[in-house]
């Protein structure tokens, strides 16, 4: 089977632990890097959970460290969902294994210069390092299939009621990378607030091995709801879009980030009732997600 190369940039972060599970063991996902940047907690602690995520699952894929603060703002970490290590709720075993030398951004760069295949971006956390390697590097373009986000939102946020976390974080970041011109497709919390994780699903995640009972003690910790209620597993979304992009109902609109004042970090949507919505450059915005398929997708994924 034709393998899709793609580079994540992440924030681990326990929902993107999980969604970390899933795509760095999937069939019809290559991926060629784990790109660290500071958000959910310090970069440091990031690229320590991306290693730790590797070594546990005894896969072969480099993890580089990038960005330890957003462009312009002070970082305001999240680890009273995620906790201090930002992977709080089990105990790894001891790390052996080490970042690359080299900064995430010169490393997708030359990654994504020498892919023979034009190469997917799957930010599932601040958008700094992806900013700073599209400015950087406007060469990459060319060849970058498209990127695939989880962040932002069209009703309202979580960090403020405008902003969702991860555009909060670096809004400029998130601007530049909207308004890059490259095709981008926006999971936002009006569907990843909607793709929840309930307790039986998790029980049988426990059931499954090593890896599912490490991740029920992640999802025991996760103050992003609640098992009874739901867990919000929202970076799971952005691997889920790419191999089951029917499980969601998407529209093209124009996104503008809002950069400054109170609803910085917002994602802000034209209507479409507007006529003349001639704006430019359009990003898929996903409307709508399956939950129950997403639930049973994510499940089965775990439990393979
Ligand atoms: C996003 O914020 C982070 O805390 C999560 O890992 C996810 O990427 C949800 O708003
Ligand atoms: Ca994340």
């Amino acid at each position: 089977m034709k393998k899709r190369p793609i580079i994540i940039d992440t924030d681990p972060g326990i929902d993107d632990a999980a969604a970390l599970c899933i795509a760095l063991r999937h069939p019809e996902l290559d991926v060629k890097l784990l790109s660290t940047v500071a958000a959910n907690v310090t970069v440091d602690k990031t690229t320590a959970n991306a290693l730790k995520l590797t070594q546990f699952l005894d896969v072969d894929v480099p993890v580089a460290r990038g960005c330890a603060a957003p462009l312009l703002k002070t970082l305001e970490p999240s680890s009273h969902i995620h906790g201090e290590s930002g992977m709080d709720g089990y105990e790894f075993p001891p790390l052996t294994r080490k970042p690359l030398e080299r900064h995430s951004v010169e490393v997708m760069r030359k990654m994504i210069m020498e892919s023979p295949e034009k190469v997917t971006l799957v930010p599932i956390a601040t958008h700094t390092n992806i900013a700073i390697l599209l400015r950087m590097y406007p060469e990459v373009m060319e060849n970058i299939e498209e990127i695939v986000t989880m962040g932002g939102g069209v009703a309202g946020g979580n960090t403020t009621s405008a902003a969702e976390f991860n555009i909060y974080n670096d809004p400029h970041a998130a601007a530049i990378v909207f308004s890059s011109g490259v095709p981008v497709t926006m999971l936002g919390l009006n569907v990843t607030g909607r793709a929840l994780l309930h307790m039986d699903g998790a029980l049988k995640i426990r059931e499954s091995g090593p890896v599912g009972e490490m991740l029920y003690g992640l999802f025991r910790f996760y103050r992003g709801g609640t098992l009874e209620a739901g867990l919000k597993i929202h970076d799971a979304c952005a691997i889920c879009y790419l191999v089951h992009p029917e499980f969601f109902t998407a529209e093209k609109r124009f996104i503008e980030v809002a950069t400054e004042g109170p609803a910085a970090g917002a994602t802000v949507m034209r209507s479409n009732l507007i006529k003349a919505d001639d704006r430019e450059p359009k990003t898929n915005v996903c409307m709508d997600i399956d939950s129950e398929k997403f639930e049973e997708w994510f499940v089965g994924e775990l439990c393979k």
